[in-house]
Formats: structure tokens, C-alpha cells, sequence
């Protein structure tokens, strides 16, 4: 059976989070990245070591998995080298031979270009550049670069022989939404679309494959990089008291003595969202549950996971059965629930893979 894990509002939503979890609970059989490429940062614990994984699935933490990537990712040959090293994964490691490969002429375009820079507000990393190149056919593939010669692949091959034969397979997207090249803010986007069809995509697995959709979202929303002036539940002074678990984290961030330069960057900081790959320190929304709909529908939703609710209902950190769950908590999940009109299958309230609540 082949689930994938997506995104469902504007990246960073705990995707490496849940996938962890997943991978040690469910131990599929192969574990794959998908998604646009090292633009993504996935944060994942093993023995209480954090891991901003870019290249590497988060499952990596799962140690009898086959530890793919799909050849829609593209790869920065020098940081995957680095990684492989970090997780110590290479005996178990392959990447699609047709990957698209990330060179220095695509990092300097991605962090130079006034566009790419300034307006889309890029994470330098080369992918938008890449995937141009990839569309005017001119970019390079993993078969080409040496180093990678001996962890090559054919993907498709490898996920679907695995489904046939009845073992599990995870897929990992990156990103989310709301940054969806097709769907998302555009032009404040990544340079692909990031919904759960892409994904299967990405890995070579066609829709009839596909058993299950775990669409993840924070509860309440970050956006980094450009366009979040735009996005309705963008927190402000005026418009805090619409978001109580807000508001008072907002007053327990004063009373810690958490300063910014507003209401949005004392938030933001308390909280902790600072960007994986570029460190930007991430703007704070309410949750969007318009937005949240829209994304359960296209991605085909079938379970949906709600991280970091620990963050905004501290009462609940760490919690592990629902029974421990405040009232307020419950509500909030259940409202999520009602409003998007999928089953919340998973309550995280931390960032340890056991920091969970599984309700499947
Ligand atoms: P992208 O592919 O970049 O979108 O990444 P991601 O969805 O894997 O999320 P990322 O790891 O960038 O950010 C999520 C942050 O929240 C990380 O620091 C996680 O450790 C943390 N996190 C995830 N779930 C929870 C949770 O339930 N509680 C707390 N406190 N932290 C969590
Ligand atoms: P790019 O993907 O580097 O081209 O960046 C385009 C936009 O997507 C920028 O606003 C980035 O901040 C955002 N972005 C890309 N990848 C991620 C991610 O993994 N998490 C959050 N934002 C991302
Ligand atoms: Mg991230």
C-alpha cells in the first residue's frame, strides 16, 4: 500500500515530523522524497539528535527502510553526498538515475536574479533556475555526475514492484499548498506544483496507486519568503483577538519578555519559526480553514495530521492519548475536522516522533 504525506497550507507544517512517526510505527518497506527538491527543509529527531534534512527522507529514521528519491526531485549532488554521510544511509540509499542535478550556475542565478530575489523571495538553492533549465531540456540528470553513479536507480521500478508485492511504501512530498506553481499565491511560488498528484508523480507511481493522503497542517499557519502580506489570516494587532490560542500565546510570549519588532515577529519568534534552509524568521497566521479545504480537495485527502499544538495549547505537550486532551484542544481539532471534512487521524503535540496521538 503507498500513502503519501503532503503539505497542506504554505510548507513547514511538521511534514518530517509525521513521517517519522510513520516510518517507525507503520516500518514501510521503502520510504520516498518527493517534491521540488533542497529548497525544502525537513526537521526530524533520531536518538535526540535534530536533523534539517534537505536531500534524505525524514523515514531515514526507520532503519530497515529502502531510502529512495523520485526523479521529479532535484539534487544537489554535494549536499546529498553531505547528508548520506550524516545519516549514515548509504548502504541503503538509491536516487532516480533521471533526478534533475542542481549546479553552482543555478544556486548563484537563484540568489542573484532582482525577481527571484526580491518579489518570489527565493531560498537560493538553485531549484527555480534548475527547473527552467529542466524545461528547456538543457538540464543535467543524476546519470551524468559520477559521485552518484553507484546510488543510481530506476525508481518506478523499485516503488511499484513493492506495491505489487504488497509491502508498504511512504512517500514523502516537500513543501505545500499554498506554494503550489499551479494552485498556491503565484506568483509567490516554488517553481512546481507541491499536491499529493505531483508527488506520485515525482516517485513513478500513477493515481490508481495511491491508498492514502495525509494531508499535514500546523495549527495555525507560517509563510516565509514573499507574499504573506496578502494571505487573510496574516496576524496583526488589529486582527490577534480573532485568534484566541493566538492572542495568548501572544501574552505568554510578553510575559516571557519575547520582543519584535510587532505583534506578528513577537510571535513568530516565541513560537520558533525560523526557516530550516534559509533561517528567515517565518510570519504567523491564524489557520486558514478556507484554505485548508481547498487544498484537503485537491490533494485527494483521505486523513489529515494536525502538528504543534503543543505550541498555541501548551496543556497539551507531549500528550499521547486523546483521553489526556483538554476540552479546548478537542475542540479545536474538531472544528478542524467539521470545517475541512476529513478524519484527523493524527494530533502531534511535540516534535518527538512519539509525540503523537494515533487515531487510525
Ligand atoms: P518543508 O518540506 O520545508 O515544508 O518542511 P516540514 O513540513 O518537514 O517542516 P519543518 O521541519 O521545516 O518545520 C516544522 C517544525 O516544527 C520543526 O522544527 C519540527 O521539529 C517542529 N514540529 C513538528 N511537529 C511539532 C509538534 O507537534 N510540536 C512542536 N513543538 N514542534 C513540532
Ligand atoms: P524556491 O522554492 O526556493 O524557488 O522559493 C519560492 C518560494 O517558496 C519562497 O517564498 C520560499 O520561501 C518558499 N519555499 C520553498 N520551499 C519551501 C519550504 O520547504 N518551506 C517553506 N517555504 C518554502
Ligand atoms: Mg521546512
Amino acid at each position: 500500500m503507498a500513502s503519501i504525506v503532503v503539505g497542506g497550507h504554505f510548507g513547514d507544517e511538521g511534514k518530517g515530523k509525521i513521517v517519522s512517526y510513520l516510518a517507525l510505527n507503520d516500518k514501510p518497506a521503502v520510504i520516498a522524497r518527493a517534491g521540488v527538491g533542497p529548497n525544502a527543509g525537513h526537521t526530524v529527531y533520531k536518538s535526540g539528535k535534530k536533523y534539517g534534512l534537505r536531500m534524505i527522507p525524514c523515514g531515514f529514521v526507520y532503519e530497515d527502510a529502502r531510502l529512495l528519491i523520485g526523479a521529479g526531485v532535484l539534487v544537489d549532488p554535494n549536499l546529498l553526498l553531505k547528508e548520506l554521510e550524516l545519516t549514515g544511509t548509504q548502504d541503503r540509499f538509491a536516487l532516480d538515475r533521471r533526478c534533475g542535478i542542481i549546479e553552482a550556475a543555478h544556486k548563484k542565478l537563484d540568489s542573484s536574479d532582482f525577481h527571484l530575489t526580491k518579489s518570489v523571495a527565493t531560498t537560493g538553492t538553485g531549484c527555480g533556475p534548475a527547473n527552467a533549465d529542466r524545461a528547456m531540456r538543457k538540464l543535467k540528470h543524476a546519470s551524468e555526475v559520477p559521485e552518484l553513479k553507484k546510488y543510481l536507480t530506476d525508481v518506478p521500478l523499485e516503488i511499484n514492484n513493492a506495491v505489487d508485492e504488497g509491502k508498504d511504501v511512504l512517500v514523502e512530498a516537500s513543501q505545500g499548498f499554498g506554494l503550489s506553481l499551479f494552485y498556491g499565491a503565484y506568483p509567490n511560488v516554488t517553481s512546481k506544483d507541491t499536491s499529493a498528484s505531483m508527488a506520485a508523480v515525482d516517485v513513478g507511481l500513477g493515481p490508481t496507486k495511491i491508498s492514502e493522503v495525509i494531508v499535514v497542517y500546523k495549527a495555525y499557519m507560517s509563510r516565509v519568503g514573499a507574499g504573506s502580506q496578502k494571505l487573510p489570516t496574516l496576524i496583526t494587532k488589529q486582527n490577534l483577538g480573532k485568534y484566541p490560542e493566538l492572542k495568548a500565546t501572544y501574552e505568554r510570549a510578553l510575559c516571557d519578555g519575547t520582543t519584535g519588532k510587532d505583534v506578528n515577529e513577537v510571535l513568530a519568534r516565541y513560537l520558533g519559526e525560523a526557516g530550516t534552509v534559509t533561517g528567515r524568521l517565518r510570519q504567523i497566521c491564524g489557520f486558514d480553514y478556507e484554505l485548508a479545504k481547498y487544498s484537503a480537495m485537491v490533494n485527494g485527502a483521505t486523513q489529515v495530521a494536525v502538528t504543534c499544538l503543543d505550541k498555541v495549547f501548551p496543556e497539551c505537550s507531549g500528550v499521547r492519548d486523546y483521553s489526556g486532551l483538554p476540552k479546548n484542544v478537542r475542540d479545536y481539532i474538531a472544528g478542524i475536522e467539521k470545517e475541512v471534512g476529513v478524519n484527523v487521524t493524527f494530533i502531534s503535540t511535540g516534535p518527538d516522533a512519539d509525540d503523537i496521538i494515533d487515531l487510525r
